[in-house]
């Protein structure tokens, strides 16, 4: 089974290289060939996924197995959609697992860690974008008991593409955050 960890800054290049995989694998049959380069361009590269490791404001998981990356989970905190009702909102900014792996239970286990790691931080609810027609993880994440509160945008190159808003509550007596 892979080893779940916390990215280092050793793991920056097979990071990035991990996330333009899947990303390309999840989305390049439904988006044009221009857009998905522009995409990758701009979101995945070595110096751009160290920065991210780096980052205090963001989390970065991944999952290695027999010494590569075969999954990777990041999470933000900071500003969340209007939609999305929380005190300290945090965000699974990307959980991506290697097709291999689908189906196996790794991506459970990075949905665990990651929930654990927001509750660490103090976030009371846990947001996402997933996009409206990625069927397969939008059962997911409901399985996880996300559900949907909203859209927003999200570009793919020059494609502004609808992404749902998901939220689940972090609070242990199950509640909705309700402060303002
Ligand atoms: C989304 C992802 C992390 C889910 O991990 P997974 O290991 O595939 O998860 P599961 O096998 O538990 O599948 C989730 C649910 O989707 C449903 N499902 C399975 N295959 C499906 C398919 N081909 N189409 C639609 N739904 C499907 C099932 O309900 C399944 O739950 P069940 O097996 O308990 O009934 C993984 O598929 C992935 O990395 N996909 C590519 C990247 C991605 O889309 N990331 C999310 C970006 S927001």
């Amino acid at each position: 089974m892979p080893v779940l960890r916390t990215a280092t800054d050793d793991d920056a290049k097979p990071l990035a290289q991990l996330a333009e995989a899947t990303f390309r694998d999840t989305f390049a049959a439904v988006n044009s060939a221009a857009n998905m380069d522009a995409h990758c361009r701009a979101r995945y590269g070595e110096a751009r996924q160290a920065r991210e490791i780096a980052d205090a404001s963001m989390h970065s998981f991944v999952a290695e197995h027999d010494g590569a990356l075969v999954a990777y989970a990041q999470l933000r905190f900071g500003p969340a959609p209007d939609c999305v009702r929380a005190v300290h909102p945090g965000e699974i900014l990307r959980l991506y697992v290697h097709r291999d792996w689908h189906g196996r239970g790794l991506a459970q286990r990075l949905m665990d860690a990651s929930l654990a790691a927001l509750r660490e931080r103090g976030a009371d609810i846990a947001w996402l974008g997933v996009w409206e027609h990625n069927a397969r993880a939008i059962a997911f994440y409901r399985k996880f008991g996300f559900t949907e509160v909203g859209d927003h945008v999200f570009p793919v190159g020059d494609d502004p593409q609808r992404d749902l808003v998901m939220v689940k509550s972090l609070a242990t007596d199950g509640k909705n955050s309700t402060e303002e």
